[in-house]
C-alpha cells in the first residue's frame, strides 16, 4: 500500500518508450562506456530496466552488464522492491542494494553522483498537492530559485509544477559536473507565462545548467489519456545557454526540427519557428508611443465562482436604477451606474456592439476599489441584493480575493481598477482560440464594456486615437505569427494578457547564436 504522501504523480513510463528514449538520447551509449546513470525518481524502474533490455538485446552478457552504475531514488519502498525482483525473475539479475534507495530525494543523505540523468519526474502542480507536502516543499521552491513572488506561492495562487523542482534539483545535487540529464515532463515549464520563469533562469544555488532540446511529444504521445501537454526536455550540467535550442516536433510521421528560444527575457517562456527564420517581432512603433505605460492588457472581471449573482442576461434601464434579470436570480433591481456591458464572443466577432449581458460591479468608479459598506447601505436596492448572499459570497475562495474578503469587502471582484472604467479598449478572445481578431470598444450607453474572467483580454484606452495605434501594433498579421510560435493554439493560455505583453515588449529579434541547419530528423 502506497500512502498519499508516497503516491504523488505516479503515472510510470512504458518500458518500449523508456528503451526509445535511451537508445535515441545517447544513455544507453554512455552507459555501456562507463557513465553511471540515475533515476531520481525511479517509480518501478522502467528507465533502469529499459538500459538493461537494451544492452541484452545486444548481445552483451548478463554477467557483464553494468549495472554496478545503475542508481534508482524512489519514496515508494514498494516500487523499489517491487523493480528488483522484476529483474531477478526476469533476467536473473541483482543490483547492488546501495544503489536502490527507497528515500525522499529532497532529504536522501550522501547523494549518489551520476554521469547522467534519466527520468519522469511527478508531473504536479504545487497547489494541487496536500498542504503537508506543500509546506515541506515551499523552501526548497525558494532555495532552488523558482520562485518570483512568494505571496502567489504562499497563497497557493502560484502554477508552478513539481517537476520543475525535481529537475532542479537532481541536476543540482545528483549530477556530476558536465552531466547530462534527460527528463520527461510538462511542456507548461517552457511554454506557460509567469509560473515557471524562475526555473527558466536554468541556475540552482550558483549551479548553471542549460536547456539542450526539447522534443514536443503532442504528435507522439506516450501516456494514452494524459491531457497534460508534454516532451523531454534535456540538459547539460554547468553549461551556458546557446539560443535558439532544437524544438522537435512529431508529424506526418517523422520528427521535424524547429528552433525555439525565450521571448521577452531568459526567463520568458519559449516561442517555436521554423529552422533559419528570425523569431518574428512586434512593430517597434509600440516601442516610442508615449502612453506605453498605460499599455498593460488586462484579464476580464472575476466573479470567483458567484457569476449567477453579478451576471445577466437581460437589462432594462428605469433612470437611474435597472431591472436586470438572469434564469438563477430573476429579476434584481440595481443602481445603474454599477452594471456594466460584459464581452461576449458577439461582441468581438460582429459588429454589433448591442450588449447582450451585463456584469454587476460593486466598485468604485475612480478608483476601482470595492464599495466601502456605508456607500453600499446608501443604496438600498443594492445593499438588498448582496446581503441576501453575503454568506455565498463570503464562502468564496481565491487567492487575491482573500485580501478584500479579510478587509470585510466580502462583495469585491478580482480584475477590477480604474482602467476597468476607461472609455475605450482594445479588446480580443484569450481563450481557447487559435485566431487573434482584436477590436476598438467604445463606452456604450451602458458604460465601458467588460471582459468575462480569462475568455477575453484588453488594453484600457483614454480615446479612439490612441485606441487605434494600439490597435495597429496588435495588428493580427504581426501578434498571430508570434501567438502560434508560443504553441497554444486551443488552449486556455492563448492570447493572455501576459503573453502579450511580453510580445509588445520584444523590440529586437533574439540574436541567435547557434545557426541551425536545414535539416529534418527521420521518425
Ligand atoms: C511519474 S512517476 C515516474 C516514475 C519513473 N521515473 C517512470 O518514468 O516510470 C514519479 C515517481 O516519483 C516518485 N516521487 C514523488 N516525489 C518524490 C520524492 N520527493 N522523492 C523521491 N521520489 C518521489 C513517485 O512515488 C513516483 O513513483
Amino acid at each position: 500500500m502506497t500512502s498519499i504522501g508516497t503516491a504523488i504523480g505516479q503515472v510510470f513510463t512504458p518500458v518500449d518508450a523508456a528503451k526509445r528514449i535511451a537508445s535515441e538520447h545517447g544513455v544507453l551509449e554512455a552507459w555501456l562506456r562507463g557513465a553511471t546513470v540515475l533515476d531520481p525518481t525511479a517509480g518501478d524502474g522502467s528507465f533502469l530496466e529499459a538500459l538493461i533490455e537494451l544492452a541484452l538485446e545486444r548481445g552483451i552478457a548478463r554477467a557483464r552488464l553494468p549495472v554496478q552504475r545503475l542508481y534508482a531514488v524512489e519514496r515508494d519502498e514498494a516500487l523499489l522492491a517491487s523493480f528488483a525482483s522484476r529483474m531477478r525473475a526476469r533476467f536473473s539479475l541483482r543490483l547492488p542494494d546501495a544503489n536502490l534507495r527507497a528515500h525522499d530525494l529532497f532529504t536522501l543523505q550522501d547523494p549518489p553522483q551520476a554521469d547522467v540523468l534519466m527520468g519522469n519526474p511527478p508531473w504536479v502542480n504545487y497547489v494541487d498537492l496536500p498542504e503537508t507536502e506543500r509546506a515541506r516543499l515551499r523552501p526548497l521552491f525558494h532555495s532552488c530559485g523558482l520562485i518570483r513572488d512568494p505571496r502567489r506561492l504562499l497563497l497557493g495562487g502560484s502554477r508552478i509544477d513539481l517537476a520543475a523542482l525535481v529537475i532542479a534539483w537532481s541536476i543540482r545535487h545528483l549530477l556530476r559536473h558536465g552531466g547530462k540529464a534527460v527528463f520527461l515532463a510538462p511542456l507548461s515549464l517552457y511554454l506557460n507565462d509567469g509560473a515557471h520563469e524562475g526555473f527558466r533562469r536554468h541556475v540552482v544555488d550558483g549551479v548553471r545548467y542549460a536547456l539542450r532540446e526539447v522534443w514536443d511529444h503532442r504528435g507522439a504521445p506516450i501516456f494514452p489519456g494524459v491531457a497534460t501537454r508534454y516532451g523531454l526536455v534535456t540538459y547539460e550540467r554547468d553549461a551556458a545557454a546557446r539560443w535558439p535550442v532544437p524544438w522537435r516536433e512529431f508529424a506526418e510521421d517523422r520528427w521535424i526540427t524547429q528552433q525555439a528560444a525565450p521571448c521577452g527575457g531568459e526567463d520568458g517562456p519559449l516561442v517555436v519557428h521554423d529552422l533559419g527564420a528570425n523569431a518574428p517581432t512586434a512593430k517597434v512603433t509600440v516601442q516610442s508611443d508615449p502612453d506605453r505605460a498605460a499599455w498593460r492588457p488586462r484579464q476580464g472581471v472575476n466573479t470567483c465562482g458567484a457569476t449567477d449573482l453579478f451576471v445577466f442576461d437581460r437589462c432594462t434601464a428605469e433612470g437611474v436604477m435597472v431591472v436586470a434579470e438572469n434564469k438563477v436570480l430573476g429579476q434584481v433591481r440595481l443602481p445603474r451606474r454599477y452594471v456594466l456591458p460584459l464581452m461576449t464572443a458577439e461582441t468581438l466577432r460582429s459588429g454589433n456592439r448591442t450588449p447582450h449581458r451585463w456584469i454587476l460591479i460593486p466598485h468604485d468608479p475612480v478608483t476601482g476599489r470595492p464599495l466601502e459598506r456605508d456607500a453600499i447601505d446608501a443604496m438600498p436596492d443594492l445593499a438588498l441584493h448582496l446581503d441576501a448572499h453575503a454568506v455565498r459570497l463570503r464562502m468564496r475562495k481565491g487567492t487575491m480575493l482573500g485580501t478584500h474578503l479579510r478587509r470585510g469587502h466580502w462583495w469585491a471582484l478580482l480584475g477590477v481598477g480604474p482602467y476597468s472604467y476607461a472609455p475605450w479598449r482594445v479588446a480580443w478572445e484569450a481563450f481557447g482560440r487559435s485566431t487573434f481578431r482584436p477590436a476598438l470598444l467604445d463606452a456604450t450607453d451602458d458604460g465601458p464594456w467588460q471582459g468575462n474572467q480569462a475568455l477575453h483580454a484588453y488594453i484600457p484606452v483614454r480615446d479612439r486615437a490612441q485606441g487605434e495605434r494600439v490597435l495597429r501594433a496588435l495588428a493580427p498579421e504581426v501578434i498571430e505569427p508570434q501567438l502560434r510560435a508560443h504553441r497554444m493554439e486551443g488552449t486556455c493560455n492563448w492570447a493572455q494578457p501576459g503573453r502579450i505583453a511580453r510580445i509588445l515588449a520584444l523590440t529586437m529579434p533574439v540574436r541567435w547564436t547557434l545557426p541551425l541547419a536545414r535539416v529534418r530528423t527521420a521518425g
